[in-house]
């Protein structure tokens, strides 16, 4: 186990960069700073896009730069009330990578301290971030389309701040939230077969396929770690969106968690920090699930409180299953049905915090 990412600690790390006004891809609309001196990616870009006619000459424009259409198949014109929200929260995460991959884009071609690509490099890698920024405003158009279909609004796009001021940490976390868009879909198609909507579970992994297919030579897992909606949804609001930017992401039905943990390991020992509201921590469990695996669940070991502030470990046993990759972590309730992820989800208090192990 070489080079542990940690979501929370790359983000505290970075407060107090300054950002040059480059992310911006539609040159007439405002840049926000925002409380850490960064500047704020906002929609529409220059082609319009989200708002994007189908058909129009910008659609068809994008798909060639994607190597691929709209499916063109007919949407269903009724949809369960999960399989909206899945559906919602797949246009949420897809327009942030769009914004994401597009400010990456910038960084590269605008020479941003920090982003220089080797020249022999650098026309290879733009024109995979083409395809990938053209593919993904694909995927976020087709999430709308069906939620359009079955008569439920468009999710509208927020303000995204990206904490990174290098390329290397900024492909580390996309690594990551590639992650954890591909564990959350593994969880949308149960959902789609459970509620009779199984038309779109081959959509489905045919929007977790692309992101899979580039984001790391070879697999990282031989089974890719399983995540939640609510669990993406709170990673995304914790680590990306700018508080209140989000037009209408209160449509989207999931529990929102609000606080950002901390986590670091060992390769015996995980350390967690949370913000706590007044729950007992012998009350509470740690919980962090990898792989297609029985969540692991343990007692709250060495807890110092100051005030809100908890610190405690827990062992960590990474041998045991040869754990890699993206592992979530959570504190939640002491009860709960921990032998799932959505039964975690149910029983999740404080999180997520994401460790990226390799
Ligand atoms: C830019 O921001 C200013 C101040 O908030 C606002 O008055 C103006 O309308 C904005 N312009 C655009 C193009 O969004
Ligand atoms: C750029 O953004 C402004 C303000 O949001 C919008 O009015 C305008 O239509 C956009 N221009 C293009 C070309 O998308
Ligand atoms: C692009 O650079 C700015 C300025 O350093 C930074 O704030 C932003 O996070 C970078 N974007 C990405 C995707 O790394
Ligand atoms: C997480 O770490 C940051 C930076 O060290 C610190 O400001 C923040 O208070 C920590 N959060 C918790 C819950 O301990």
């Amino acid at each position: 186990m070489q080079g542990i990412i940690v979501c929370s600690a790359l983000l505290s790390a970075l407060t107090g960069v300054s950002a040059a006004p480059l992310q911006e891809a539609n040159t007439s609309s405002n840049d926000t700073a925002v409380a850490s001196g960064q500047v704020a990616f906002k929609f529409p870009l220059a082609n319009g896009f989200p708002n994007i006619k189908v058909p129009s000459p910008e659609l068809r424009t994008v798909g060639e730069a994607a190597v691929g259409i709209l499916p063109n198949t007919p949407l269903a014109k009724h949809l369960a009330p999960a399989d909206v929200t899945s559906f919602q929260l797949i246009a949420f995460a897809e327009l942030f990578q769009v914004a994401y991959y597009i400010s990456l884009y910038n960084n590269i071609t605008h020479s941003v301290p920090g982003y220089a690509v080797p020249g022999p490099i650098e026309p290879s890698l733009l024109s995979v971030l083409e395809k990938t920024i053209t593919q993904e405003e694909l995927h976020a158009l087709s999430a709308n389309a069906v939620l359009n279909a079955a008569i439920h609004d468009s999710v509208q796009p927020c303000q995204y701040v990206f904490p990174f001021d290098n390329f290397f940490a900024a492909i580390n976390f996309a690594t990551i939230f590639s992650d954890v868009v591909i564990g959350t879909y593994q969880n949308f198609q149960t959902t789609l077969a459970l509620n009779g909507d199984s038309g779109y579970i081959a959509l489905m992994a045919s929007i977790a396929g692309p992101t899979a297919e580039r984001n790391a030579n070879p697999a990282e897992l031989p089974f890719l770690s399983i995540s939640s909606g609510p669990w993406a949804y709170a990673a995304l609001t914790h680590h990306v969106i700018v508080k209140d930017s989000c037009p209408n992401a209160d449509a989207i039905k999931v529990p929102s968690s609000n606080s950002s943990p901390n986590v670091s390991l060992t390769t015996t020992e995980l350390a967690f920090a949370f913000v706590n509201n007044g729950k007992k921590p012998t009350d509470l469990r740690l919980v962090y699930t990898n792989a297609q695996n029985v969540p692991i669940v343990r007692k709250l070991e060495n807890v110092k409180t100051i005030g809100n502030f908890v610190s405690f470990t827990v062992p960590f046993s990474y041998s045991d299953t040869i754990m890699s990759g993206m592992t979530m972590c959570w504190v939640t309730s002491k009860n709960g049905d921990f032998s799932s992820a959505n039964g975690v989800t149910a029983a999740s208090l404080f999180g997520t915090a994401i460790l990226n192990i390799n």
